[in-house]
């Protein structure tokens, strides 16, 4: 997949990331697109035109009424040439036009008239991102298959520190050929837990384990890559989700199942997180005091997610994952017929827990396909090359 000869409409909208947009049109040149830069009004005021000209090798459309520009239909004829419409950075009030399918400038007017997929790398203050009437315009850009990049979160323009800012321009570069090739997933929602589980004792202690959440993100990525429609439920991580895919957070085990059973259905189901076994039967309401005494915690099961899923009369292809400490063949395959799974994925635990690279066992009805050390990205991939050939 790549960027080579993709004609892409860059719009830039009012915003102080307007500045990273120049990087991104710059990379976007370099990785061979062919880059039409459409400024609103607003995002003059940050960044000149001149700058993409300069950096796109091609004038800046500003204006639905530019006398210079042919038969007057220039949004029609554009956005029918293009291969991808990206909108970065993506102000507040931009993503509101487009929920509500405004058309009064000429980028606005450009994404309604469009056959090409669209995507918005959203930048602004962390409150305006987090504004009831900001989320709900998502939830409609979501719903009318627009694909959200970001934000990231971190300092902020404004000084304050939170959710908001724009993708660094490289990332979004990276998640740009999924969006813009029918990959082999495409149409096909993927559902992926990844981390840990945090199960409370008290109000200020838990039981955890050492997963990072890398493996389970590294898939994310590597299915948003394939052009699936990802859905990512997260443990407690400190890991930003990968460009384009939907992540919702979570605590517990408990939280963890019911987020998945609410996302389903879906056609893939990938259990990478390590969920925690048992959880506590009663946690205390106040922070349990120290005592000479021993403390005696009752720890009771948790619902096996992917058992559940797997065990679905309309169930997802399911994948498993095990985390073992020794015997990791003979384990892992009757985790796998036990869990009634047609691919299990196995790696040993301590070389693998936390770090960036691994090594992994596929277990399917064919038996057992190595994939010898690598980092989890790479591995990832591999897994969803392994995928596509079962489904
Ligand atoms: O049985 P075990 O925990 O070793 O199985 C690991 C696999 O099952 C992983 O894919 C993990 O995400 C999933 N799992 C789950 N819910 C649990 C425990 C494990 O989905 N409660």
């Amino acid at each position: 997949m790549s960027l080579t000869h993709k004609k892409i409409i860059l719009g830039v909208t009012g915003g102080i990331a307007a500045y990273k947009a120049a990087e991104l049109c710059r990379l976007l040149v370099k990785a061979g697109a062919e880059v039409q830069v459409v400024m609103t009004a607003a995002a003059q005021q940050f960044v000149t035109p001149l700058t993409f000209q300069a950096l796109s090798g091609r004038p800046v459309l500003t204006s639905l009424w530019d006398a210079a520009s042919g038969d007057g239909m220039e949004h029609i004829h554009l956005s029918r040439d293009a291969d991808l419409l990206l909108v970065a950075p993506a102000s507040a009030d931009f993503l509101a036009k487009l929920a509500q399918g405004r058309a009064d400038d000429l980028l606005s007017t450009l994404c309604l008239a469009r056959t090409c997929p669209l995507a918005v790398a959203p930048a602004m203050n962390r409150e305006m991102w987090a504004a009831a009437a900001t989320q709900r315009n998502l939830q409609q850009l979501h719903a009318d298959d627009v694909k959200v990049l970001g934000p990231a979160a971190g300092e902020q323009a404004c000084g304050e520190i939170g959710p908001g800012r724009m993708l660094e321009a490289s990332e979004i570069v990276t998640a740009l050929p999924g969006l813009l090739e029918a990959g082999p997933l495409a149409g096909k929602r993927v559902l992926i837990t990844a981390g840990p589980t945090f199960e409370s004792i008290d109000p200020v202690r838990g039981l955890t384990n050492r997963s990072s959440g890398k493996m389970g993100y590294a898939v994310a990525q590597a299915a948003a890559e394939a052009g699936a429609e990802v859905c990512l439920v997260s443990g407690p991580t400190c890991l930003e989700p990968p460009a384009g895919v939907r992540r919702i957070d979570v605590q517990s085990a408990a939280e963890m199942h019911a987020a998945v059973l609410a996302e389903l259905p879906s056609e893939v189901f990938i259990a990478v997180a390590a969920v925690a076994d048992y959880r506590i039967d009663t946690v205390a309401a106040h922070k349990i005091k120290k005592s000479a005494e021993p403390l005696t915690l009752q720890l009771i099961a948790t619902p096996d997610i992917l058992a559940e899923v797997a065990a679905l009369p309309n169930a997802p292809f399911c994948v498993g994952f095990a985390a073992e400490t020794e015997c990791l063949a003979e384990y892992a395959e009757a985790k796998r017929v036990r869990k009634n799974l047609p691919l299990l994925v196995g790696n040993l635990a301590q070389d693998t827990l936390g770090q960036d690279t691994a090594e992994l066992v596929l277990f399917d009805n064919q038996g057992l396909h190595r994939l010898p050390r690598a980092n989890k990205l790479t591995q990832a991939r591999a897994l969803i090359q392994h995928l596509l050939k079962l489904i």
